[in-house]
């Protein structure tokens, strides 16, 4: 079917799953299109008037035919239904061994960044056969994140962290576009996305591993702004011990929970919605206007990596924390997850 050129290339394992669902719309909602059509053609030609005194014979109703004309076209229905829903929870849940690759857009360029310290702009280097996780914000106004060839498009907003993920199949260079209108450069705002295969993607990876990883670039700044002036690592800082806080349930002063999610950290660093974390003083300022959100991200990756031994830079290969680390103020111990009271969204 791709040779009538209907479809853009296939290059995702999303094109293999949303594609047959693509056709099954057109082809009922045509068969149902046309269907109408014909009768309608075929009744009006069948059922016109004849005499100018003409009266139509009275129909009272058929139960049988009202019946299937219901009940039919509600199975297909709600069976399109299942189908969309279950692609859509696919593409809303990534695999947990997600290669995670953040992406900030700004007017008007598409800024991406590995977990291993490469940047790219407006270019996009992924190996195929592993699902990457894309995790993205905006510096300004809504853009969003575009690549046909992997059936993929996910709005990229100010403030809010959202997110997508795909697994390249094909080897290849794919077109990325900004698919919401942001601004004059709107149309300009387009990039490439490289699908490497495994090796190739490791060797392209240590050609640019100069600037070093996102965590140590974290660390920098970490020092840099002073966070590490109150945040000790001993547990007798003014201000919350951060090792192993990462996916940690955290009980604020008002009594909720959150999970120290991106999001959380964001919004701490920021000063946006969470109360202080109970059990501390709260000296905490707010860092809008001074922190990029390439920065926010890199700190937040830092974050992510220090275990109980800080400062190593190494960003642990799955962002959570060792299981070890003991309970302390307002951190909960590991499994201390508690539903009520949680306003966590890591959307
Ligand atoms: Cu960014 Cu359109």
């Amino acid at each position: 079917m791709n040779s009538l050129q209907l479809l853009p290339q296939s290059a995702s394992t999303f094109a293999s799953e949303y594609d047959p669902f693509f056709w099954c719309l057109v082809v009922v909602c045509g068969a149902v299109t046309l269907g109408i059509a014909v009768f309608v053609v075929y009744a009006v030609i069948r059922y016109r008037r004849r005499r100018e005194d003409e009266l139509p014979e009275q129909i009272e109703g058929n139960y049988k035919i009202e019946a299937t004309w219901t009940v039919i076209p509600l199975i297909i229905f709600l069976g399109m239904f299942g189908w969309g829903a279950k692609t859509y929870f696919d593409v809303e849940a990534p695999p947990a061994d997600s290669m995670k690759i953040y992406v900030v857009a700004k007017q008007w360029m598409w800024k991406l960044q590995h977990i291993d310290g490469q940047r790219e702009i407006n270019t996009l280097h992924v190996p195929v056969g592993r699902p990457v996780q894309l995790i993205m914000i905006s510096q300004d106004v809504i853009h969003s994140f575009f690549v046909p060839a992997f059936r993929i498009k996910q709005d990229v907003l100010p403030g809010r962290y959202t997110t997508i993920w795909f697994k390249a199949t094909q080897p290849g260079q794919y077109h990325l576009f900004c698919a919401e209108y942001c601004g004059t450069k709107h149309s300009g705002m387009i990039g490439w996305v490289y699908a490497m295969e495994p090796h190739e993607y490791e060797r392209w990876l240590t050609e640019g591993a100069a600037e070093g990883s996102l965590a140590s670039t974290g660390e920098k700044l970490f020092h840099q702004f002073g966070c590490a002036n109150c945040h000790h690592f001993d547990g007798h800082g003014p201000c919350p011990d951060l090792r192993g806080l990462y996916g940690r349930p955290v009980v604020l002063q008002n009594g909720t929970t959150r999970v120290a999610d991106d999001t959380y950290i964001r919004e701490c660093i920021l000063k946006k919605k969470p109360a202080p974390v109970a059990g501390f003083a709260d000296f905490m300022p707010s860092f809008d206007g001074h922190l990029t959100e390439d920065q926010i991200l890199a700190l937040t990756t830092y974050i992510k990596s220090i275990g109980p031994q800080p400062g190593t830079g190494q960003p642990s290969s799955s962002g959570t924390a060792p299981k070890n680390y003991g309970t302390q103020r307002g951190i909960a111990g590991p499994g201390a997850t508690s539903n009520a009271g949680t306003e966590s969204d890591s959307r």
